[in-house]
């Protein structure tokens, strides 16, 4: 069970808060449902589209589900010159979905992404933010293995 609304009358008095309260729960749910939306218009005082167009204006919220743990792929030029296109393959084959897409499970989602700082390693991906270097195709099954 999910406690979005606890998270959000946690924020209720902070300045802010409507955008901390939607931090904490993509941070916990891996994206912003439609009632957590509904229920941070009510505890702000805010018309649901006014909540519903922060949710949506800024790229690091995402108001569709996806998998828990969210993968994303550089597709900068460095790390595409370096191979990401393979690395993007070796994921899509591992996970069976493709690019954009969530496994059935909830588990994973798969996300393109631009340089994430970390050229000196190309190709590298993220998940849940947490970067790996100079990735190859071969590395892909240990590496979700940490997540499965
Ligand atoms: S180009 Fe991929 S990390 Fe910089």
């Amino acid at each position: 069970m999910h406690h979005y609304k606890e998270i959000i009358a946690s924020y209720a008095d902070k300045p802010g808060g409507l955008i901390e309260a939607y931090h904490a729960i993509q941070k916990e749910m891996s994206y912003i449902p439609e009632e957590a939306i509904a229920e941070a218009a009510q505890v702000f005082k805010l018309p649901v589209s006014q909540a519903y167009g922060v949710a949506t204006f800024y790229s690091m919220f995402s108001v569709k589900s996806r998998g828990k743990n969210v993968i994303r792929i550089c597709e900068s030029a460095p790390c595409h010159v370096a191979g990401a296109a393979e690395v993007i393959a070796a994921l899509e084959r591992e996970l069976g979905i493709k690019m954009g897409e969530s496994t059935a499970d909830g588990k994973f989602a798969l996300e393109l992404t631009e340089c994430v700082g970390q050229c000196q390693a190309t190709p590298v991906i993220t998940i849940n933010g947490k970067p790996y270097l100079d990735v190859s195709p071969a590395k892909i099954p240990d590496i979700l293995g940490e997540y499965k």
